[in-house]
């Protein structure tokens, strides 16, 4: 397998992974549409667009194009499918629009190979994420292993931000997701996610075509739009403290990431592309580790040296989750994947680079009000 094509291989993992393929000697060819979301007006000048034109073959096309499919994947070998919408919160308003970008879009690769004549194509990586868990996996005093269901908007708007059993109620304890846990997704974003991933597997098994499915926890590093105000608040912390804004923290500050640096996402999904142990296997990528939105922004501070105001505000988002880490088991046994870059390192890797890039209009408060508007981001009662 030599040839490979990456689609949205000009955005943050894509183009970080083209890199790396690159200097293996593999060719690469992007096929991506260069939203105008992440990459602006003009995409020339998009930073993650500049690293790649020159080393990889790239189609401006979109995923939801079947005649740029056929176009891209001729004489392809591996397809890595990454273009997709990926902002939680605006799924939950732009509904169709990421049906169709992301379930509607893979589809249409599915068509391409099936009918292809003279197939080329030998695997399939498909990007999944952490948030086909939803709330993930806790645990309870009384039940034992349970899957929540989403917190609801009449605890939140008292400032309880606490996930609860669905059975009894109580307060219920985080655990790392593994693999197998329930698939229940708490946004339109995550949903299209674990469609995409189980539109590959059937369809990869029924035409014998290998697909492994990476589950990505938040990914950050150089590259990650800076432009973006639905996605990563690494971004958008980032934009405030150098706009030296203050930033507002949702519910209490104590919500939780697994932040994983765009090197290790890249190694892993090397991994898979390269071991046959990955074929139609899902595997979790992260650190394993959880960080609080409030340890973010104090360590986005420190690294910047710049103090701005922190606020936390009380205010809620449907479709938030409250906390969430990977159990990692699965992947150091089977691709003997471990991450590598502790997250200070991480930011401080991060924030080098920010700081060589433009500060960027923030668009962030638009976003806020749109989802205010579709009644989806909240003031706690006082
Ligand atoms: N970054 C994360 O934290 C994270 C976490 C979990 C999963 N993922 C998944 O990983 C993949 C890559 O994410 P990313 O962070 O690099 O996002 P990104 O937005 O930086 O890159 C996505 C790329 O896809 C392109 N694209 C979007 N719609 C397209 C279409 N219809 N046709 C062609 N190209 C299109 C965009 O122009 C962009 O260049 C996505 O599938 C995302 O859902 C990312
Ligand atoms: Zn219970």
């Amino acid at each position: 397998m030599k040839n490979i094509l990456i689609t949205g291989g000009a955005g943050f993992i894509g183009s970080n992974l083209t890199k790396k393929l690159v200097s293996l000697g593999y060719n690469i060819v992007i096929l991506d549409c260069f939203l105008p979301q992440i990459h602006g007006e003009n995409y020339h000048e998009s930073y993650t667009y500049k690293q790649v034109k020159n080393i990889a073959t790239i189609i401006k096309g979109s995923v939801l194009s079947k005649e740029d499919w056929i176009k891209a994947t001729k004489g392809i070998d591996a397809i890595i499918h990454l273009a997709a919408e990926t902002g939680t919160g605006q799924s939950m308003y732009n509904i169709s629009q990421y049906c169709n970008s992301n379930i509607i879009g893979t589809s249409l690769m599915w068509d391409v190979i099936a009918q292809q004549e003279n197939r080329t194509i030998k695997k399939v990586i498909i990007a999944s994420s952490r948030a086909i868990y939803g709330e993930g996996k806790y645990h309870c005093k009384d039940h034992g292993t349970i899957y929540p269901d989403m917190r609801n908007d009449k605890d939140l708007s008292k400032g309880d931000y606490n996930v609860k059993c669905h059975l009894c109620n109580q307060n219920a304890k985080a655990l790392a997701t593994t693999e197998d846990s329930l698939i229940h997704a708490a946004s339109v974003y995550g949903f299209t996610k674990a469609a995409q991933e189980e539109l590959c597997m059937i369809t990869g098994k029924s035409i014998n075509i290998p697909v492994a499915s990476l589950r990505y926890q938040n990914v950050y590093g150089p590259g990650q739009s800076l432009k973006n105000p639905y996605t990563g608040i690494l971004s958008i912390f980032s934009n405030l403290i150098r706009n030296k804004q203050a930033i507002n923290i949702f519910e209490d500050g104590m919500e939780s990431r697994d932040f994983i640096y765009i090197d290790d996402v890249v190694n892993a999904t090397t991994l898979a592309l390269q071991n046959n142990k990955a074929n139609f296997q899902s595997f979790n990528v992260g650190s394993g580790k959880r960080t609080t939105v409030l340890q973010v922004a104090n360590s986005l501070m420190k690294a910047l040296n710049i103090e701005t105001e922190i606020n936390i505000t009380g205010q809620y988002r449907i479709s938030d989750i409250r906390e969430n880490f990977a159990d990692l088991t699965k992947i150091e046994s089977l691709l003997g994947f471990k991450p590598k870059v502790e997250f200070q390192k991480g930011i401080t890797s991060f924030i080098n680079w920010v700081k060589e890039q433009e500060i960027e209009e923030d668009n962030y408060e638009q976003s806020l009000l749109e989802m205010k508007n579709a009644g989806l981001f909240k003031d706690i009662k006082s």
